[in-house]
């Protein structure tokens, strides 16, 4: 096991040495945690999604899927508790100028007293007192800023489900209990935002709205949270490093009955990446209040009228993402020499094969752009013909690829090549005209 620290720089350097993630506008000295990602991280983030996604959406017959505008009506983060409470506490050194969380340990005494030192520049007395800071993005919407309305970039997706749930329901013609699925961006001027792509300014969530009927909720949301657990697991992530974590009654949000944060074991700690939320009938109460529209749903069999419970369940798709690196990374001996390896799930992994010829001769680059041509058909994969086979190898294991497939003289006699796992080093010889269903089969899962 690599020493923690170590390992999130190591990450980080893989990350941008073998484009997975860059920093966002780097070339003007980049912009304050937020980033980019590159040709294998786009790939690896997608793929995370797709079968998040297909889990729910297509797997599932009770779960639809929607994807709401970023905008919406300003009057929804007046509902949803957004405006008046999406706040961070925070205060201001007067004298260096920097802004802290008021909560911020490093601050010894009480801001806004005499006593009190400020962590950056160390002067005293010079921290304001807390002033209260929302966290969300504002923007003007019309062609003159001073007259135009105030709109807000969403701090979470789930609003815009809540929105459409009368659409949703009347259009599919679903009945509760069902849920309703989305990824998109979100946004929020976090204050101490940093570790990488853990906290940021700009993500994408995944978010899943139950709706239940008010009594069987505890149950739905024991059901979720078991369900949640299960497909983490399922892609791969070591489960010794996976835990729940109950909120306490300080720790849950306005809207909250009962929520379990999933948390991993990252470099810097246990850390929250996906939680699972009771929120009651807050949400649509609230828009019926606000909006003057009925939200109610009628259970046709017992002619009762309620407004839906929902259990939510919320992941960030790039704290996901970065989970599956962190815990994909590892660097071992082979044969006296260090190969850095990211044992990503093979059904996740940016590449799926990669093709080589042995040499640049004797017919083998043709032949293996010929079984690369048609791989590439299938799933996505990489042709490289530079430097010695064994540097070619290590170039993919630190992409994550699961299969290395070697076109060699023995190639031009019987028509196998050689597969080369990525995790057990094994290499088997495998006929080139079966090559798609044998990697097809191992992609399963
Ligand atoms: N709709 C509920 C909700 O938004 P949250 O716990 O505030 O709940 C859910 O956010 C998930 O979104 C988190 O578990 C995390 O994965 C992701 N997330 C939240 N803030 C983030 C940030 N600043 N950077 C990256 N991901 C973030």
């Amino acid at each position: 096991m690599l020493p923690t620290d170590h390992l999130m720089e190591k990450l980080v350097s893989l990350a941008k040495r073998r484009g997975f993630v860059f920093q966002s506008s780097e070339i003007y000295g980049g912009l304050g945690s937020v980033w980019d990602y590159g040709p294998l991280g786009v790939e690896l983030k997608k793929n995370i999604k797709e079968r998040w996604w297909r889990s729910l959406v297509h797997e599932r017959d009770d779960i639809e899927g929607l994807d709401a505008a970023i905008l919406m009506h300003p009057k929804v983060w007046e509902a949803s508790g957004h405006v008046a409470g999406f706040t961070d506490p925070l205060v201001d050194c007067k004298h260096c100028k920097n802004r802290f969380r008021a909560d911020d340990p490093r601050i010894k005494g009480t801001p806004g007293e005499p006593t009190a030192q400020c962590p950056v520049c160390g002067s005293k007395g010079t921290l304001t007192a807390p002033r209260m800071f929302n966290l969300m993005f504002k923007t003007f919407m019309g062609p003159v800023e001073e007259a135009a309305a105030v709109v807000y970039l969403r701090p979470e997706t789930a609003q815009g489900i809540y929105v459409n749930f009368l659409n949703v329901l009347q259009s599919s013609r679903q009945k509760v209990p069902f849920g309703i699925a989305q990824i998109g961006k979100a946004f929020r001027n976090e204050i101490t935002p940093g570790n990488f792509t853990f906290r940021t300014r700009e993500f994408e969530q995944m978010e899943m709205q139950f709706f239940v009927k008010p009594g069987t909720d505890q149950e739905w949301f024991e059901f979720w949270r078991q369900e949640r657990m299960k497909w983490l697991v399922g892609l791969g992530i070591r489960p010794a490093k996976l835990r729940f974590h109950q909120h306490t009654k300080d720790e849950l949000a306005h809207y909250a009955k009962d929520a379990y944060d999933i948390q991993y074991e990252f470099p810097f700690g246990w850390q929250e990446f996906e939680g699972i939320h009771n929120r009651t009938n807050f949400d649509l109460s609230r828009h019926q209040e606000y909006s003057g529209k009925k939200l109610e749903y009628l259970d046709a069999a017992t002619n009762e009228r309620f407004i839906p419970y929902v259990v939510e369940t919320s992941a960030g798709a790039d704290r996901t993402t970065l989970v599956v690196m962190a815990d994909a990374y590892h660097e071992e001996d082979v044969e006296g020499e260090k190969r850095v390896v990211l044992r990503v799930h093979p059904a996740i992994a940016p590449l799926k094969a990669a093709v080589f010829p042995l040499v640049n001769k004797d017919g083998m680059p043709d032949l293996a752009r010929r079984i690369y041509d048609d791989l590439r058909r299938h799933f996505n994969a990489f042709f490289d013909d530079g430097g010695s086979i064994g540097r070619r190898y290590r170039r993919q294991d630190e992409a994550g690829t699961p299969f290395g497939i070697t076109v060699d003289g023995q190639t031009t006699q019987d028509g196998t090549v050689t597969v080369r796992d990525r995790d057990t080093l094994v290499q088997v010889r495998v006929a080139a005209d079966g090559l798609v269903g044998y990697l097809a089969e191992r992609l399963r899962g």
